[in-house]
């Protein structure tokens, strides 16, 4: 299925012509399809149908209310990382008891948050981290439920800024002292050890280090259980990569396949955390053409978007497809362009020398795949105004976060007298 399709020369977010929209809310914008954040949890849902399987939407892909409350109507539950994820999730109507909190470094605060809203599970990842939630958990008189995330050192064979778990990373407990910090943990008061979890990586587009992970994760699962601590739940990460270009991602069928294979007759509940996998493909960024300049030695395409609204090219050498609105013609004219944002640094760039059919001043482009990992890690750098996010239903769209004003942005800042 493709949401974002060309109709009559024009591309479309489902029944919606693009230029509609950047009329209403100029640009640049995100623009998200329902139907695609719908068919892709309908997807993970199917491929788990029958396993005990809960599917807690990773919300720091896309942490739109519209967009989580999206995935909560049709049953989600929500992994959040910090106390203002979490609630969002609540916000957007996922049950507490349906969401998980992972993250390396939660604080006393939002510990007390999290037991205080009554959610799932905390995701460990450290001793003192053990200690801190043992202290807040046994102040207010309960026993905190919780996973202790373990580094298996596996090589997810992904993009090194986002690997997490092989040894060196930061994230989870050394594979070596696991056992340890769990007879720790069913140790201290106010803490429940009642599951392990894992999450090796983002982006990943082979089986084969989910598997290598998991197993690992049931032979300590084994371990422990010997040892007297009941474990009944796994949380085994995120990280499905999708297709940006010519990647092949598993298909979910194989995945929960490999799943069931691996878990299925522990009598654990297990739980899963994909982000970009089930927004990835559902949102596109689209952006303005400023001017072409053609320079002695490249063109560049600049356009009204820029690093601050989609870091993934500069940050991680990203690839996303590039789609100009209005459809080329059937035997365009094809030339290696550089398509840049206007922001003041070298790495405010999209696309070194794509090939794309000629673009003028005032033509839309649309940046594909940008439904995670965009709006959320987005930036107000050269006091750009963050760009706003639209939500597509059939032939219907809304504004689901409008665009700040400058003197909005500027009257949360103030200059005290014995300044300036
Ligand atoms: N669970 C945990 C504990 C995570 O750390 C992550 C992602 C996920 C689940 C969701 O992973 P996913 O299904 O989306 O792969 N900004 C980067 C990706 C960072 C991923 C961080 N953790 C990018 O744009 O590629």
């Amino acid at each position: 299925m493709s949401v974002f399709a060309y109709r009559n020369g024009v591309l479309h977010a489902e029944g919606v012509a693009l230029p509609v929209i950047a009329e209403a809310v100029g640009t640049p914008f995100y623009c998200y399809s329902s139907a695609a954040l719908t068919a892709n949890h309908r997807a993970y849902a199917g491929a788990f149908e029958g396993q005990d399987v809960s599917v807690c939407y990773a919300v720091k892909a896309n942490s739109n209310l519209a967009v989580i409350g999206t995935f909560a109507a049709l049953g989600a539950g929500a992994d959040v990382v910090s106390e203002g994820e979490m609630r969002r999730a609540l916000a957007a109507g996922v049950p507490a008891s349906r969401i998980v909190f992972s993250g390396v470094g939660k604080t006393r605060g939002e510990m007390r948050a999290a037991l205080e809203a009554g959610i799932h599970q905390l995701n460990v990842e450290s001793v003192p981290e053990l200690e801190a939630l043992s202290e807040v958990a046994t102040s207010m008189g309960v026993a905190a439920p919780i996973a202790i995330r373990v580094n298996p050192d596996v090589d997810a064979k992904t993009h090194a800024k986002i690997a997490t778990g092989k040894k060196e990373n930061k994230f989870g407990i050394d594979w070596d002292h696991a056992r340890d910090v769990y007879a720790r943990a069913a140790a201290l008061p106010g803490i429940a050890p009642v599951g392990i979890a894992v999450h090796i990586g983002s982006q990943l587009t082979d089986l084969a280090p989910f598997r290598a992970a998991f197993e690992r994760v049931v032979e300590l699962l084994h371990v422990l259980r010997a040892d007297g601590i009941d474990i009944s739940r796994l949380d085994l990460g995120g990280g499905l990569g999708i297709r940006y270009r010519d990647e092949t991602p598993p298909d979910l069928p194989a995945y929960a396949g490999m799943v069931r294979s691996i878990t299925g007759n522990l009598g654990c509940r297990v739980t899963v955390e994909p982000g970009r996998s089930l927004v990835g493909n559902a949102g596109i960024l689209v952006a303005k053409v400023i001017y072409v300049k053609q320079g002695l030695h490249r063109r560049f395409l600049i356009v009204d978007a820029a690093m601050n609204d989609l870091i993934r090219p500069t940050l991680y050498d990203a690839y996303h497809a590039i789609l100009p609105v209005a459809e080329p013609g059937p035997h365009p004219e094809i030339a290696p362009i550089d398509v840049v944002g206007p922001v003041c640094e070298s790495g405010d760039t999209f696309a070194l020398q794509r090939p794309l059919p000629a673009m003028a001043s005032d033509d839309l482009v649309a940046f594909a795949s940008a439904g995670a990992y965009g709006a959320v890690m987005s930036s107000t750098y050269n006091t750009r105004p963050l760009a706003p996010e639209v939500l597509v239903r059939d032939d219907r769209f809304a504004v689901v976060r409008r665009r700040p004003s400058v003197e909005e942005m500027l009257a949360a800042e103030q200059v005290p007298d014995w300044a300036g």
